[in-house]
């Protein structure tokens, strides 16, 4: 397949936006920047075109989408019945980087929600996206625009890495700010469960509506309620391992196992911060200050990639705070090291 490659710079902003709304009326594909990382948009009302999403991400088709919209008012589309509490929530984050779970009406195809009852809804907060959503006059359903399992895309250089040549297009746009996927939160329980840690944090959610579930724990179950959790996500190539405890120990035990797997002959790569870069040799990729989680949040995806491109066998990973944005970094770490993490002693 020939993928279009649309720039927004020097004046073709209009016409790449409205060639893109065109392709997602006629049934076709895009990719696009969103403020959390980029989706790739399909048609949500058409079955077929949804079925070219998880055709070109190999995504398994019980893996839901989220449904993009541009105003609040379109939620009428979607849903017949917009509890209070998502009200409230619509108020305070949309459009912003929280997805929140709704009661399906009949007009969305089933193949959009994984054939469950519920539907996942947002307002991006990136003006092409919304520009785009505008234009194709439909709801967009969109994932990560990223080859299934591989960490989501937070620059257009990462899509094209993935998608070119399988999808009808791709608007090139700025680096995604927040960098880490939106939170999932389900309000159809009581109380509400926190199904994926993403751009809004635990606690602003909790300012607005009081205490809220974690999820993350049923990740593991055979059921996990956000079905996207069960599967192996955000990895780099090489094995992850995760090591937590205070910074020094965290130091000296990355430095201890980098020595012994060196001894064994394996290549290893090491994540680490502004803080501890100095205290490593190799390849070592530092993932910003512990100062600014949020600055985190958004280059963790992409050192992932940088270490793909390293011909490494092994990647040792620093931790960081779980407050915050920090639960979602945490969370995509430990996932990608698949549960892999070390106690080097003492709290961070
Ligand atoms: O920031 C984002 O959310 C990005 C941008 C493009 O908007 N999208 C994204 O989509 O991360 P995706 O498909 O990669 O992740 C969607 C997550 C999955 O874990 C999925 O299982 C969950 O949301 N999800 C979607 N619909 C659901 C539903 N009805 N019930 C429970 N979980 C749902
Ligand atoms: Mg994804």
């Amino acid at each position: 397949m020939n993928t279009l490659v649309l720039s927004l710079k020097n004046g073709k902003r209009e016409k790449s936006i409205k060639c893109a709304g065109e392709i997602l009326r006629k049934g076709g594909i895009v990719a696009f920047p969103t403020e959390t990382v980029y989706g790739l948009g399909a048609n949500a009302l058409d079955e077929e075109a949804i079925k070219k999403i998880y055709k070109a991400k190999g995504r398994p088709s019980d893996n839901p989408l989220i449904v993009h919209i541009s105003n609040k008012e379109d939620i009428e589309f979607i849903t017949d019945d917009v509890p209070e509490i998502c009200k409230k929530l619509m108020e305070n984050f949309w459009p912003g980087p929280l997805t929140l779970l709704f009661k399906k009406n009949n007009t969305l195809p089933n193949i959009v929600t994984g054939g469950l009852s519920s539907v996942a809804v947002r307002i991006p907060e990136n003006d092409v996206a919304l520009e785009l959503i505008r234009e194709s006059g439909v709801p967009v359903a969109a994932p990560s625009a990223n080859l299934s399992g591989k960490p989501s895309p937070t620059k257009a250089e990462h899509v094209i890495e993935d998608l070119m040549g399988r999808i009808d297009a791709i608007l090139i746009g700025d680096d995604c700010p927040v960098g880490i996927e939106s939170t999932v939160l389900d309000t159809l329980s009581d109380p509400p469960i926190l199904l994926r840690p993403g751009g809004i944090s635990k606690e602003r959610i909790e300012d607005v509506i009081g205490l809220i579930i974690s999820g993350q724990n049923e990740e593991k179950s055979d059921i996990p309620k956000a079905p996207g959790m069960k599967y192996t996500h955000y990895a780099p190539k090489a094995p992850v391992i995760v090591f937590r405890g205070s910074i020094l120990n965290m130091v000296a035990e990355i430095k201890k196992m980098k020595n012994e797997k060196e001894n064994e002959g394996f290549r290893i790569g090491i994540l680490a911060t502004d803080e501890t870069v100095e205290s490593y040799t190799g390849c070592v990729f530092s993932v910003g200050s512990r100062d600014r989680i949020e600055s985190i949040a958004g280059e963790i995806f992409h050192i992932f990639r940088c270490f793909d491109k390293e011909n490494i066998d092994m990647i040792l990973c620093e931790s960081f705070t779980t407050e915050g944005m920090g639960l979602a970094v945490m969370n995509r770490i430990i996932k990608a090291a698949g549960y892999h993490v070390i106690d080097a002693g003492g709290e961070i």
